[in-house]
Protein backbone atom coordinates (compact mmCIF):
# COMPACT_ATOMS: atom_id res chain seq x y z
CA UNK A 1 0.00 0.00 0.00
CA UNK A 2 1.30 3.38 -1.18
CA UNK A 3 2.20 6.68 1.48
CA UNK A 4 -1.21 8.50 0.09
CA UNK A 5 -3.13 5.39 -0.03
CA UNK A 6 -2.44 4.63 3.50
CA UNK A 7 -2.79 8.63 4.52
CA UNK A 8 -6.44 8.35 2.97
CA UNK A 9 -7.35 5.41 5.25
CA UNK A 10 -6.04 6.93 7.79
CA UNK A 11 -7.96 10.43 7.04
CA UNK A 12 -11.18 8.28 6.47
CA UNK A 13 -10.68 6.43 9.52
CA UNK A 14 -10.28 9.34 12.07
CA UNK A 15 -13.07 11.24 10.35
CA UNK A 16 -16.02 8.96 10.95
CA UNK A 17 -14.31 8.74 14.25
CA UNK A 18 -14.94 12.73 14.76
CA UNK A 19 -18.74 12.49 13.07
CA UNK A 20 -19.21 10.02 15.35
CA UNK A 21 -18.13 11.88 18.66
CA UNK A 22 -20.11 14.55 16.93
CA UNK A 23 -23.33 13.01 17.17
CA UNK A 24 -22.89 11.50 20.38
CA UNK A 25 -21.68 7.92 19.58
CA UNK A 26 -18.51 6.28 20.94
CA UNK A 27 -15.27 6.66 19.21
CA UNK A 28 -13.71 3.65 19.69
CA UNK A 29 -10.01 3.36 18.70
CA UNK A 30 -8.38 0.59 16.42
CA UNK A 31 -9.77 -1.98 14.39
CA UNK A 32 -9.98 -3.51 17.75
CA UNK A 33 -13.30 -1.64 18.30
CA UNK A 34 -15.61 -4.07 18.73
CA UNK A 35 -17.46 -1.06 20.25
CA UNK A 36 -19.02 -3.55 22.87
CA UNK A 37 -17.06 -3.19 26.34
CA UNK A 38 -14.48 -1.31 27.17
CA UNK A 39 -11.44 -1.04 24.45
CA UNK A 40 -8.68 -2.59 26.06
CA UNK A 41 -6.24 0.03 24.33
CA UNK A 42 -8.26 3.59 25.20
CA UNK A 43 -10.30 3.13 28.14
CA UNK A 44 -9.44 4.39 31.63
CA UNK A 45 -6.84 6.60 30.56
CA UNK A 46 -7.83 9.92 32.13
CA UNK A 47 -7.67 10.47 35.43
CA UNK A 48 -10.88 12.11 37.28
CA UNK A 49 -9.22 15.18 37.96
CA UNK A 50 -7.89 15.30 34.18
CA UNK A 51 -11.52 14.41 33.30
CA UNK A 52 -12.85 17.31 35.35
CA UNK A 53 -10.33 20.01 33.45
CA UNK A 54 -11.82 19.53 30.09
CA UNK A 55 -15.41 19.25 28.19
CA UNK A 56 -17.00 15.82 28.57
CA UNK A 57 -16.95 15.55 24.59
CA UNK A 58 -13.02 16.03 24.33
CA UNK A 59 -12.69 12.86 27.19
CA UNK A 60 -15.52 10.76 24.80
CA UNK A 61 -13.33 12.05 21.54
CA UNK A 62 -10.57 10.38 22.64
CA UNK A 63 -8.65 7.25 20.95
CA UNK A 64 -5.04 7.31 22.48
CA UNK A 65 -3.34 4.36 23.91
CA UNK A 66 -1.50 6.33 26.79
CA UNK A 67 -1.74 10.06 28.56
CA UNK A 68 1.02 12.12 27.92
CA UNK A 69 0.33 15.39 28.95
CA UNK A 70 0.59 13.54 32.06
CA UNK A 71 3.36 12.12 32.37
CA UNK A 72 5.35 14.08 30.24
CA UNK A 73 7.53 17.35 32.47
CA UNK A 74 5.29 20.71 31.79
CA UNK A 75 6.00 23.74 33.24
CA UNK A 76 4.46 27.37 33.17
CA UNK A 77 5.35 29.26 30.25
CA UNK A 78 6.28 26.55 27.70
CA UNK A 79 5.24 25.70 24.09
CA UNK A 80 3.55 22.26 23.18
CA UNK A 81 3.18 20.42 20.22
CA UNK A 82 0.47 17.58 20.40
CA UNK A 83 0.79 15.31 16.87
CA UNK A 84 -2.20 14.13 15.75
CA UNK A 85 -4.29 15.94 18.33
CA UNK A 86 -7.91 14.51 17.04
CA UNK A 87 -10.33 15.94 19.08
CA UNK A 88 -8.22 17.27 21.43
CA UNK A 89 -8.24 16.12 24.59
CA UNK A 90 -4.15 16.29 25.20
CA UNK A 91 -3.91 19.74 23.96
CA UNK A 92 -6.12 21.21 26.43
CA UNK A 93 -4.79 19.11 29.16
CA UNK A 94 -1.14 20.42 28.05
CA UNK A 95 -2.78 24.38 27.94
CA UNK A 96 -3.70 24.20 31.38
CA UNK A 97 -0.22 22.93 32.55
CA UNK A 98 1.87 25.35 30.78
CA UNK A 99 -0.89 28.26 32.03
CA UNK A 100 -1.54 31.41 30.49
CA UNK A 101 2.24 32.40 29.78
CA UNK A 102 2.47 29.10 27.72
CA UNK A 103 1.14 27.84 24.63
CA UNK A 104 -0.68 24.48 23.07
CA UNK A 105 -0.29 23.43 19.74
CA UNK A 106 -2.34 20.74 18.08
CA UNK A 107 -1.43 19.45 14.61
CA UNK A 108 -4.12 17.43 12.88
CA UNK A 109 -4.81 16.48 9.00
CA UNK A 110 -8.79 15.58 9.34
CA UNK A 111 -10.83 18.34 8.82
CA UNK A 112 -13.67 16.65 10.94
CA UNK A 113 -11.18 16.20 13.78
CA UNK A 114 -10.01 19.66 13.63
CA UNK A 115 -14.01 20.90 13.88
CA UNK A 116 -14.23 18.90 16.71
CA UNK A 117 -11.19 19.79 18.93
CA UNK A 118 -12.04 23.77 17.92
CA UNK A 119 -15.28 23.05 19.65
CA UNK A 120 -14.06 21.46 22.57
CA UNK A 121 -11.27 24.60 22.98
CA UNK A 122 -14.64 27.08 22.83
CA UNK A 123 -16.18 24.94 25.53
CA UNK A 124 -12.91 25.13 27.33
CA UNK A 125 -12.72 28.68 27.62
CA UNK A 126 -8.84 28.35 26.69
CA UNK A 127 -7.03 30.83 24.91
CA UNK A 128 -3.90 29.60 24.81
CA UNK A 129 -5.14 26.93 22.79
CA UNK A 130 -4.32 26.63 18.65
CA UNK A 131 -4.89 23.81 16.70
CA UNK A 132 -3.30 23.46 13.16
CA UNK A 133 -4.24 21.80 9.95
CA UNK A 134 -1.34 19.97 8.87
CA UNK A 135 0.58 16.44 8.38
CA UNK A 136 2.98 15.39 11.24
CA UNK A 137 5.88 14.40 8.65
CA UNK A 138 5.59 18.15 7.45
CA UNK A 139 5.09 20.56 10.91
CA UNK A 140 4.08 23.82 9.99
CA UNK A 141 6.04 24.95 12.73
CA UNK A 142 9.76 26.68 12.37
CA UNK A 143 12.49 25.44 13.65
CA UNK A 144 13.30 25.69 17.25
CA UNK A 145 10.24 27.08 18.24
CA UNK A 146 8.90 24.38 20.74
CA UNK A 147 10.08 23.02 24.11
CA UNK A 148 7.81 19.42 24.27
CA UNK A 149 6.48 17.47 21.32
CA UNK A 150 3.99 15.08 22.71
CA UNK A 151 1.35 12.66 20.96
CA UNK A 152 -0.94 9.83 21.39
CA UNK A 153 -1.19 6.53 19.70
CA UNK A 154 -0.48 8.69 16.35
CA UNK A 155 3.33 7.88 14.94
CA UNK A 156 2.33 3.71 14.88
CA UNK A 157 0.02 5.64 12.14
CA UNK A 158 2.52 7.01 9.79
CA UNK A 159 4.63 5.17 7.05
CA UNK A 160 7.34 7.67 7.23
CA UNK A 161 8.11 7.36 10.80
CA UNK A 162 11.71 8.83 9.85
CA UNK A 163 10.31 12.00 8.67
CA UNK A 164 7.97 12.63 12.06
CA UNK A 165 10.58 12.12 14.46
CA UNK A 166 12.91 14.18 11.92
CA UNK A 167 10.33 16.95 12.03
CA UNK A 168 9.47 16.47 16.17
CA UNK A 169 13.53 16.81 16.14
CA UNK A 170 13.50 20.19 13.93
CA UNK A 171 10.68 22.09 15.28
CA UNK A 172 12.43 21.11 19.19
CA UNK A 173 14.46 23.72 20.96
CA UNK A 174 17.68 22.49 21.69
CA UNK A 175 16.74 20.75 25.44
CA UNK A 176 13.42 20.54 23.97
CA UNK A 177 11.91 17.03 25.29
CA UNK A 178 10.03 14.52 22.86
CA UNK A 179 7.67 12.96 25.08
CA UNK A 180 5.08 10.40 23.03
CA UNK A 181 2.51 7.70 24.35
CA UNK A 182 2.63 5.58 21.34
CA UNK A 183 2.22 1.31 20.62
CA UNK A 184 5.30 -0.14 20.28
CA UNK A 185 6.07 -4.11 19.62
CA UNK A 186 9.21 -6.25 21.20
CA UNK A 187 11.02 -8.92 19.44
CA UNK A 188 10.89 -10.63 16.14
CA UNK A 189 7.91 -12.41 15.28
CA UNK A 190 6.00 -13.85 12.52
CA UNK A 191 4.37 -12.04 10.01
CA UNK A 192 1.05 -12.74 9.69
CA UNK A 193 0.82 -12.59 13.97
CA UNK A 194 2.62 -9.47 13.89
CA UNK A 195 0.16 -8.10 10.95
CA UNK A 196 -2.71 -9.29 12.85
CA UNK A 197 -2.69 -8.06 16.10
CA UNK A 198 -1.42 -4.68 14.60
CA UNK A 199 -4.74 -4.55 12.76
CA UNK A 200 -6.61 -5.04 15.68
CA UNK A 201 -4.23 -2.41 17.45
CA UNK A 202 -5.63 -0.01 14.83
CA UNK A 203 -1.87 0.83 13.43
CA UNK A 204 -2.66 0.81 9.60
CA UNK A 205 1.11 1.72 9.23
CA UNK A 206 2.42 -0.65 11.38
CA UNK A 207 4.19 -0.07 14.69
CA UNK A 208 7.86 0.02 15.12
CA UNK A 209 9.89 -2.51 17.46
CA UNK A 210 11.41 -1.03 20.00
CA UNK A 211 14.87 -1.23 19.63
CA UNK A 212 13.74 0.21 15.78
CA UNK A 213 12.43 2.78 17.56
CA UNK A 214 15.45 3.80 19.85
CA UNK A 215 17.42 3.44 16.61
CA UNK A 216 15.31 5.50 14.48
CA UNK A 217 15.10 8.74 17.80
CA UNK A 218 19.23 8.23 17.69
CA UNK A 219 19.05 8.66 13.95
CA UNK A 220 17.15 11.71 14.47
CA UNK A 221 19.54 13.21 16.48
CA UNK A 222 17.76 12.86 19.86
CA UNK A 223 19.68 11.42 22.99
CA UNK A 224 18.59 9.92 26.61
CA UNK A 225 16.04 7.85 25.16
CA UNK A 226 13.78 5.74 26.95
CA UNK A 227 11.12 3.63 26.37
CA UNK A 228 8.36 2.73 29.45
CA UNK A 229 5.84 -0.05 28.81
CA UNK A 230 2.32 2.06 29.80
CA UNK A 231 -0.05 -0.78 29.11
CA UNK A 232 1.22 -4.59 28.07
CA UNK A 233 -1.29 -6.07 25.79
CA UNK A 234 -2.26 -10.33 26.51
CA UNK A 235 -3.82 -12.24 23.86
CA UNK A 236 -7.15 -12.50 25.59
CA UNK A 237 -7.80 -8.48 24.86
CA UNK A 238 -7.64 -9.38 20.72
CA UNK A 239 -8.92 -13.11 21.24
CA UNK A 240 -12.65 -12.31 19.32
CA UNK A 241 -11.07 -10.12 16.81
CA UNK A 242 -7.80 -12.42 16.08
CA UNK A 243 -10.50 -15.76 15.87
CA UNK A 244 -12.25 -13.62 13.84
CA UNK A 245 -9.46 -13.42 11.19
CA UNK A 246 -9.20 -17.75 11.24
CA UNK A 247 -6.07 -17.73 13.62
CA UNK A 248 -5.93 -20.29 16.47
CA UNK A 249 -5.45 -17.88 19.00
CA UNK A 250 -4.42 -20.35 21.90
CA UNK A 251 -1.34 -22.16 19.49
CA UNK A 252 -0.30 -18.74 18.88
CA UNK A 253 -0.62 -16.81 22.56
CA UNK A 254 2.84 -17.35 24.01
CA UNK A 255 4.02 -15.48 20.56
CA UNK A 256 1.85 -12.38 21.06
CA UNK A 257 1.65 -12.67 25.17
CA UNK A 258 3.91 -9.37 26.31
CA UNK A 259 5.04 -8.48 22.69
CA UNK A 260 2.36 -5.61 22.22
CA UNK A 261 2.48 -2.80 24.52
CA UNK A 262 1.45 0.93 24.71
CA UNK A 263 4.54 2.76 26.07
CA UNK A 264 5.98 6.05 27.03
CA UNK A 265 9.00 7.38 24.40
CA UNK A 266 11.25 9.84 25.64
CA UNK A 267 14.11 11.57 23.77
CA UNK A 268 15.54 15.12 24.27
CA UNK A 269 17.07 17.41 21.69
CA UNK A 270 20.56 17.94 22.78
CA UNK A 271 21.57 21.35 23.79
CA UNK A 272 24.06 23.17 21.05
CA UNK A 273 27.35 22.53 22.57
CA UNK A 274 29.55 25.88 23.20
CA UNK A 275 31.40 25.99 19.99
CA UNK A 276 34.92 26.02 21.37
CA UNK A 277 34.16 22.29 22.91
CA UNK A 278 32.45 21.54 19.78
CA UNK A 279 35.85 22.67 17.64
CA UNK A 280 38.26 20.66 19.86
CA UNK A 281 35.72 17.69 19.92
CA UNK A 282 35.55 17.75 15.88
CA UNK A 283 39.25 17.89 15.67
CA UNK A 284 40.46 15.37 18.07
CA UNK A 285 37.97 12.78 19.22
CA UNK A 286 35.09 13.03 17.21
CA UNK A 287 33.28 9.76 15.87
CA UNK A 288 33.02 9.08 12.23
CA UNK A 289 29.86 9.95 10.14
CA UNK A 290 30.13 5.67 9.26
CA UNK A 291 30.87 3.08 11.17
CA UNK A 292 32.04 -0.42 10.55
CA UNK A 293 31.49 -3.28 12.94
CA UNK A 294 32.89 -6.45 13.08
CA UNK A 295 30.83 -9.43 15.19
CA UNK A 296 33.48 -12.02 16.21
CA UNK A 297 33.43 -15.17 17.54
CA UNK A 298 35.48 -18.24 16.97
CA UNK A 299 33.55 -20.68 14.56
CA UNK A 300 31.46 -18.02 12.61
CA UNK A 301 28.92 -20.72 12.13
CA UNK A 302 25.76 -18.89 14.19
CA UNK A 303 26.06 -16.09 16.79
CA UNK A 304 28.52 -13.68 14.63
CA UNK A 305 26.31 -14.20 12.06
CA UNK A 306 23.08 -13.48 12.80
CA UNK A 307 24.55 -10.15 14.94
CA UNK A 308 25.91 -9.23 11.54
CA UNK A 309 22.54 -9.96 9.80
CA UNK A 310 20.46 -8.05 12.07
CA UNK A 311 23.09 -5.02 12.45
CA UNK A 312 22.49 -5.15 8.37
CA UNK A 313 18.75 -6.00 8.35
CA UNK A 314 18.08 -2.53 10.27
CA UNK A 315 19.58 -0.40 7.24
CA UNK A 316 21.05 2.11 8.83
CA UNK A 317 22.89 3.69 6.52
CA UNK A 318 25.00 4.98 9.17
CA UNK A 319 26.13 1.12 10.03
CA UNK A 320 27.66 -1.93 7.73
CA UNK A 321 28.55 -4.89 9.95
CA UNK A 322 30.64 -7.78 9.01
CA UNK A 323 31.41 -11.32 10.72
CA UNK A 324 34.61 -13.92 11.26
CA UNK A 325 35.69 -16.15 13.17
CA UNK A 326 39.10 -16.70 14.68
CA UNK A 327 38.69 -20.81 13.76
CA UNK A 328 36.12 -20.49 11.21
CA UNK A 329 34.13 -23.74 11.05
CA UNK A 330 33.57 -23.44 7.49
CA UNK A 331 29.65 -24.10 7.67
CA UNK A 332 27.16 -21.92 8.74
CA UNK A 333 24.16 -23.64 11.47
CA UNK A 334 21.17 -24.02 9.30
CA UNK A 335 19.26 -22.95 12.82
CA UNK A 336 20.75 -19.69 12.55
CA UNK A 337 19.46 -18.87 9.37
CA UNK A 338 16.36 -20.39 10.18
CA UNK A 339 16.42 -17.81 13.04
CA UNK A 340 17.16 -15.01 10.29
CA UNK A 341 14.14 -16.14 7.99
CA UNK A 342 11.88 -16.38 10.52
CA UNK A 343 12.90 -12.47 11.50
CA UNK A 344 12.72 -11.89 7.91
CA UNK A 345 16.39 -11.04 7.57
CA UNK A 346 18.93 -11.47 5.14
CA UNK A 347 20.44 -14.93 4.85
CA UNK A 348 22.85 -14.53 2.31
CA UNK A 349 25.85 -13.58 1.76
CA UNK A 350 26.00 -16.18 5.46
CA UNK A 351 29.69 -17.48 4.88
CA UNK A 352 32.08 -18.43 7.82
CA UNK A 353 35.44 -16.91 7.42
CA UNK A 354 38.52 -16.03 8.85
CA UNK A 355 38.86 -13.11 10.50
CA UNK A 356 42.59 -12.72 8.20
CA UNK A 357 39.85 -11.76 5.17
CA UNK A 358 39.91 -7.94 7.35
CA UNK A 359 43.47 -8.43 8.49
CA UNK A 360 44.83 -7.47 4.61
CA UNK A 361 45.68 -3.78 4.08
CA UNK A 362 42.78 -3.19 1.08
CA UNK A 363 40.06 -4.78 3.71
CA UNK A 364 37.77 -2.29 5.17
CA UNK A 365 38.75 -0.31 8.38
CA UNK A 366 36.63 -1.75 11.51
CA UNK A 367 35.41 1.13 13.73
CA UNK A 368 34.16 -1.30 16.03
CA UNK A 369 34.65 -4.95 17.13
CA UNK A 370 32.54 -7.24 19.22
CA UNK A 371 33.16 -11.16 20.66
CA UNK A 372 29.81 -12.82 21.18
CA UNK A 373 31.63 -16.23 22.08
CA UNK A 374 31.07 -16.81 25.60
CA UNK A 375 34.08 -16.02 28.12
CA UNK A 376 31.94 -16.90 31.36
CA UNK A 377 31.76 -20.33 29.76
CA UNK A 378 35.28 -20.64 29.28
CA UNK A 379 35.11 -20.53 25.50
CA UNK A 380 37.93 -19.23 23.67
CA UNK A 381 37.40 -15.65 22.13
CA UNK A 382 39.84 -13.91 20.19
CA UNK A 383 41.76 -10.89 20.64
CA UNK A 384 41.40 -8.06 17.84
CA UNK A 385 44.47 -6.13 17.82
CA UNK A 386 44.17 -2.44 16.35
CA UNK A 387 42.24 0.75 17.34
CA UNK A 388 38.59 -0.11 16.74
CA UNK A 389 36.10 0.27 19.58
CA UNK A 390 35.98 -3.04 21.20
CA UNK A 391 33.46 -4.46 23.72
CA UNK A 392 32.78 -8.10 24.50
CA UNK A 393 29.08 -9.18 23.79
CA UNK A 394 29.39 -12.96 25.14
CA UNK A 395 26.52 -14.90 24.31
CA UNK A 396 26.13 -18.59 25.13
CA UNK A 397 26.70 -20.75 22.34
CA UNK A 398 23.14 -22.36 21.04
CA UNK A 399 24.79 -24.78 19.24
CA UNK A 400 26.48 -26.74 21.97
CA UNK A 401 22.84 -27.03 23.55
CA UNK A 402 21.84 -30.81 23.26
CA UNK A 403 17.91 -31.81 24.12
CA UNK A 404 14.83 -31.74 21.80
CA UNK A 405 14.64 -29.90 18.37
CA UNK A 406 12.39 -27.71 20.51
CA UNK A 407 15.25 -27.03 23.06
CA UNK A 408 17.76 -26.35 20.95
CA UNK A 409 15.54 -24.12 18.81
CA UNK A 410 15.36 -22.24 21.76
CA UNK A 411 18.38 -21.96 22.36
CA UNK A 412 18.86 -20.04 19.04
CA UNK A 413 15.90 -18.02 19.89
CA UNK A 414 17.48 -16.99 22.98
CA UNK A 415 20.67 -16.37 21.13
CA UNK A 416 18.99 -13.93 18.48
CA UNK A 417 17.08 -12.02 21.40
CA UNK A 418 20.04 -11.00 22.80
CA UNK A 419 22.07 -9.98 19.91
CA UNK A 420 18.99 -7.71 18.68
CA UNK A 421 18.00 -6.33 21.96
CA UNK A 422 21.98 -5.58 22.25
CA UNK A 423 22.48 -3.99 18.70
CA UNK A 424 19.01 -2.01 19.82
CA UNK A 425 20.51 -0.59 22.61
CA UNK A 426 23.81 0.00 20.63
CA UNK A 427 22.13 1.71 17.46
CA UNK A 428 20.19 4.26 20.41
CA UNK A 429 24.13 5.54 21.36
CA UNK A 430 24.43 9.26 19.68
CA UNK A 431 27.86 7.94 18.44
CA UNK A 432 28.70 11.56 16.71
CA UNK A 433 27.65 13.45 19.76
CA UNK A 434 30.63 11.39 22.25
CA UNK A 435 33.83 10.71 22.78
CA UNK A 436 35.08 7.84 22.50
CA UNK A 437 36.03 6.88 25.78
CA UNK A 438 32.23 7.31 26.56
CA UNK A 439 31.18 5.18 23.65
CA UNK A 440 33.81 2.20 24.96
CA UNK A 441 32.12 2.29 28.30
CA UNK A 442 28.87 1.88 26.63
CA UNK A 443 29.38 -0.64 24.44
CA UNK A 444 31.14 -2.28 27.77
CA UNK A 445 27.92 -1.83 29.51
CA UNK A 446 25.68 -3.18 26.12
CA UNK A 447 27.52 -6.34 26.64
CA UNK A 448 26.06 -6.53 30.31
CA UNK A 449 21.93 -6.38 28.94
C1 LIG B 1 -5.55 7.55 17.11
S1 LIG B 1 -6.14 9.17 16.82
C2 LIG B 1 -5.45 9.98 18.21
C3 LIG B 1 -6.04 11.31 18.52
C4 LIG B 1 -5.57 11.97 19.79
N1 LIG B 1 -4.14 12.03 19.87
C5 LIG B 1 -6.14 11.27 21.01
O1 LIG B 1 -5.38 10.82 21.85
O2 LIG B 1 -7.36 11.21 21.13
C6 LIG B 1 -5.10 9.71 15.47
C7 LIG B 1 -5.25 11.14 15.03
O3 LIG B 1 -4.08 11.49 14.28
C8 LIG B 1 -4.44 12.09 13.06
N2 LIG B 1 -3.40 11.72 12.09
C9 LIG B 1 -3.05 10.46 11.71
N3 LIG B 1 -2.01 10.50 10.85
C10 LIG B 1 -1.71 11.81 10.68
C11 LIG B 1 -0.70 12.48 9.91
N4 LIG B 1 0.15 11.81 9.14
N5 LIG B 1 -0.63 13.84 9.99
C12 LIG B 1 -1.52 14.52 10.77
N6 LIG B 1 -2.49 13.93 11.51
C13 LIG B 1 -2.57 12.59 11.48
C14 LIG B 1 -5.80 11.54 12.72
O4 LIG B 1 -6.53 12.44 11.91
C15 LIG B 1 -6.42 11.40 14.11
O5 LIG B 1 -7.08 12.55 14.52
Amino acid sequence: MGDANIKDIVREKYASAATRATTGGSSCCGASASCGGPDPISSNLYDAAQAGQIPEEALLASLGCGNPAALAKLNAGETVLDLGSGGGIDVLLSARRVGPTGKAYGLDMTDEMLALANENKRKSGLENVEFLKGEIEKIPLPDSSVDVVISNCVINLSSDKAAVLREAFRVLKPGGRFAVSDVVTRGEMPPEIRKNVLLWVGCIAGALEESEYRGSLATAGFSNIDIEPTRVYKVEDAREFLCGQGLDVDAIAPQIDGKFFSAFVRGVKPSIPNPAAASSAVTEDAMPPHYNVLFLCTGNSARSIMAESILNGKRNPSFTAFSAGSMPSGSVRAEALHQLQVANLPTAPARSKSWNEFASPDAPKMDFVFTVCDQAAREPCPYWPGQPITAHWGVPDPASVTGTPAEIECAYRDAFLTLNRRIGLFLSLPLAGLDSLTVKSEVDRIGHE
